[in-house]
């Protein structure tokens, strides 16, 4: 909670910088980019060039947040992260990481100063360009002051050595994400904001990057994350594996999963490769659903477009705990014995969520409801209920208009509701209805182009609205006004 204190402090020294009170912004300063200048002096003292000298240019601290409010703490500016490298061993028995995470990024302005969003072990070393650099941390703020400036478009290396034990963060409904220690290793995942609990990183949707992921566990463990296996070598009773994804991921996506697990690779009909690793005690239970990937692929390409990844395969492990699963990009993670449901849910998100991420949490009915209408329409293809008949059963549409179910806002539900079945539920039938409205061509040119148009990076409400307008070249104001920004049972749309 450094924000509110940041900002207040951030904006005084603004005013003094305006006055020409202060020569540059200090260390405490947070102001995010450029402050303002007091008004009638539209060129504030510090970088003011004195006739014949060239100008000096001004640096300022990246902002702490960016300012989202579910999680007001989240992400950072005044960078953009390009790659993280995270290589680090973990001992089941002890509970101990021992990490070494390299950032590189590029400087969105003039920098002095910025943060990492970072809740992990206690740091042993930071540098940035390879010179030590001072740090200090508060809360989840990791506040980074280089040894040299950075000049707005400068590409930086930051290198954060820790060890210690990571563990898991509570969210405001309850539920726990982060690092989970399981009874064989740890259960990894990070939605909405659990992965700074290992990681240093911008922990928004907004600024993707590359990972890769060097852990090495006890012989006999396997570390599972997201991409491709590059390597896996055992030595002297450990085993390091090599994890690489090479399109652009959203920090809450990530993964390095470890347990006992049986690893199946394979490739889909249409060449794309396959890794399921399934703890050995739910292997039986999750046959079904894990036999259907390909089929599930195949289904969605055709429905969605392209599959924007260049692996797929899921997790499958024990850690009860935890009560949910997650679509942690190219291989969904189940806490514990996957369902076909589930499935076809997690592995549609690939398109709507991972490749096209919300903005703001806000918009997660652009995840949840996208996805649940995947699994809605994989049900229909695998010869269950019709996509009508769900969009209208008593969880749907049937729920009474006086259910508490139509109280909430769908297009910002708030941080306690964004995991409740008003945006997996009420998000899925606003797309039924769009289809209902517009046609079937339309919608499923909506579908491909909203995957298409914003794959690889994040998108908000009013994008999907305009896209669905212009798809289908109707008003439909009156439509998600309905649907989306307004509490209660639509009855006519
Ligand atoms: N997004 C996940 C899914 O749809 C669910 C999820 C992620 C979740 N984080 C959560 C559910 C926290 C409850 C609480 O599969
Ligand atoms: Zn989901």
């Amino acid at each position: 909670m450094t924000r509110p204190r940041l900002r207040a402090t951030g904006l005084a020294t603004a005013a003094l910088v305006a006055a020409g009170l202060l020569a540059t912004p200090t260390a405490a300063s947070a102001v995010p980019a450029k402050p303002t200048p007091a008004p009638g002096k539209p060129k504030a003292a510090p970088g003011k060039p004195k006739p014949g000298k060239p100008c000096t240019p001004r640096y300022s601290p990246g902002a702490p947040s960016i300012g989202d409010p579910y999680f007001p703490d989240q992400g950072n500016g005044g960078y953009d992260v390009k790659h993280y490298d995270l290589d680090f061993s973990y001992d089941p028995a002890t509970q101990v990481m021992d990490a070494t995470a390299t950032i590189t990024a590029h400087a969105t302005q003039n920098l002095d100063r910025f943060d990492l969003d970072f809740r992990g072990p206690e740091i042993t070393s930071l540098t940035v360009d390879g010179k030590k650099s001072a740090f200090s941390r508060d809360g989840q703020e990791l506040v980074v002051t280089p040894h040299g400036k950075l000049k707005a478009g400068k590409k930086f290396t930051v290198v954060v050595k820790y060890a210690g034990v990571p563990g898991p963060v509570t969210d405001p409904d309850g539920s726990i994400e982060g690092w989970i220690p399981t009874d064989d290793g740890a259960f990894v995942v990070g939605e909405p904001q659990g992965t700074p609990a290992w990681l240093p990183s911008n922990d928004t949707p907004t600024d993707k990057a590359t990972f890769r992921f060097t852990a090495k566990v006890p012989e006999g463990l396997t570390a599972v994350g997201n991409g491709q296996l590059l390597s896996q070598r055992t030595r002297n009773g450990w085993t390091t594996f090599v994890w690489d994804s090479t399109e652009p991921m959203a920090t809450y996506l990530a993964t390095i999963t470890i347990g006992t697990f049986e690893v199946t690779e394979s490739v889909t009909p249409s060449g794309i490769p396959s890794y399921v690793a399934i703890d050995p005690r739910l292997v039986a239970g999750s046959a079904n659903a894990v036999s259907q990937i390909p089929k599930m692929m195949e289904f969605f390409t055709g429905k969605f477009g392209p599959y924007p990844f260049a692996s797929t395969g899921a997790i499958v492990d024990y850690a009860p705990q935890v009560g949910y699963a997650l679509e942690t990009q190219t291989k969904p993670i189940f806490s514990n014995t996957a369902s076909v449901g589930t499935m076809a849910h997690e592995i549609a998100h690939q398109w709507y969520g991972n490749s096209v991420s919300p903005e703001r949490w806000k918009d997660i009915w652009l995840n949840e409801g996208f996805a649940t209408y995947g699994q809605w329409m994989y049900t229909e293809f695998n010869g269950g209920a019709t996509v009508e008949a769900t969009f209208n059963n008593s969880s749907n549409y049937g729920r009474a208009a006086t259910s508490s179910f139509w109280q909430v806002l769908l297009a910002d539900p708030g941080p306690m509701e964004m995991f409740s079945s008003i945006p997996y539920n009420r998000g899925a039938m606003t797309l039924h209805a769009l289809r209902g409205k517009v046609g079937e061509e339309a919608f499923a040119r909506i579908l491909r182009r909203w995957a298409a148009i914003h794959r690889y990076s994040h998108a908000a409400t009013a994008d999907f609205v305009s896209l669905a307008e212009r798809e289908s070249g109707q008003d439909l104001t009156a439509f998600f006004d309905v649907w989306l920004f307004q509490k209660g049972k639509p009855t006519s749309w």
